[in-house]
């Protein structure tokens, strides 16, 4: 199996894996030969690539981190409380806080249950639903950093919920300022930036969920340099709780495409976040999550700076620029016995170049 561009698309390539709308209705089973009309409206939804399957990716499997199903009716469960509290409907909250409770609890099950697993971020974006999608997101990153952090069922229950509901404080931002396409100015970044008090007054006052939930949401946006808001503050002053959810934000942000800028691949946000431990990010939680991520999950196409492509067929937790490859012949079939793992001596000077590229 493996992830292909929705922009890609053929007749009669074959499903690799259920489709569903954002609703969790099913639309697709697995296996089915997509026809020219399923295409267009795979395109339509707002898909940004499906899996495959065929010739090239037989034997590949992929895993999710959480099953489809669970990451959708997350996504529900918080489109309905941000509406609910968008509306002032209050009275309401108790309900949506209960749906909240169950959808966290089912994502932390599911991570103790896979906890061998790497987070494969390809497969955390299927849709373009942004707000939504992205807090279930940065709920299930920060859950596996966790959760290799040795966190208890309680701790990882209250990180969750964090960052299901890390930006709630964005209701109260105008979305034309959110999605605007064009450069913020000064006075709507500092709009922007209210987002996180506005987040912590709300859940604070008006939800029933533990302190360590709602100083994280103050805090996702802080530094460890002092640098970040609202507070400036530095290092440890800023909870555990919020530094992984910084990382997990700013990974997820980066990877998603926005009104104003294509999303980077997996690969350049993991530089990205890399690069800045020790100064926004916390440098031995930057440390655990390069452990636990796939920049070139599973199914990837990737070209090396020797001229071979390959197809990526496993990684390796700790060394996630360095997996193992099926090489991918000049007319673009695999090379059933050439298999090349990244990760030896012999490869030493063998690097990836360029992922997400055509077969031939
Ligand atoms: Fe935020």
């Amino acid at each position: 199996m493996r992830f292909i561009n929705t922009k890609l698309l053929e007749k009669d390539m074959k499903l690799g894996k259920s489709l569903f709308d954002q609703k969790g209705r099913l639309l697709l089973p697995e296996g089915t030969c997509l026809k020219d009309n399923y295409i267009r409206k795979i395109q339509r939804l707002g898909y940004n690539g499906i899996y495959i399957d065929d010739v090239l990716s037989q034997g590949i499997t992929v895993n999710d981190v959480v099953d489809v199903e669970t990451r959708i009716e997350a996504v529900q469960v918080i489109k309905g409380t941000y509406s609910r509290l968008e509306r002032g409907m209050y009275h309401h909250l108790q309900a949506a806080e209960a749906q909240l409770r169950t959808a966290v609890d089912n994502i932390v099950s599911e991570i103790l249950m896979n906890n061998e697993i790497m987070i494969n971020m390809v497969d955390l974006k299927m849709y373009d639903d942004y707000t939504f999608f992205h807090s279930t997101n940065v709920a299930v990153i920060a859950v596996v950093i966790g959760t290799a952090l040795g966190f208890s069922r309680q701790d990882l229950y209250e990180l969750c919920m964090a960052g299901m509901l890390h930006d709630l404080g964005k209701i109260c931002i105008p979305d034309a300022i959110l999605n605007k396409p064009d450069r913020l100015t000064d006075d709507e970044m500092a709009l922007i930036q209210t987002h996180p008090e506005q987040g912590y007054d709300v859940v604070k006052k008006k939800m029933n969920l533990p302190t360590r939930t709602y100083v994280a949401i103050l805090q996702h946006h802080e530094r460890i340099d002092g640098e970040g808001y609202p507070e400036g503050r530095t290092g440890e002053r800023i909870t555990l709780f919020a530094r992984i959810l910084s990382i997990a934000d700013v990974y997820d942000a980066l990877t998603s495409d926005r009104p104003y800028r294509r999303g980077w691949s997996p690969s350049e946000a993991v530089e990205y976040i890399l690069g800045n431990c020790g100064s926004a990010f916390d440098r031995d939680l930057v440390e655990v999550f390069y452990r636990k991520i796939s920049p070139y999950p599973a199914g990837t196409i990737v070209s090396l700076n020797d001229g071979r492509r390959g197809i990526v067929i496993r990684n390796h937790e700790g060394c996630g620029l360095r997996p193992t490859l099926k090489i991918i012949s000049r007319d673009g079939k695999p090379v059933d016995a050439y298999l090349l793992d990244l990760r030896g001596d012999d490869t030493s000077t063998v690097v990836i170049a360029k992922e997400g590229v055509e077969p031939n």
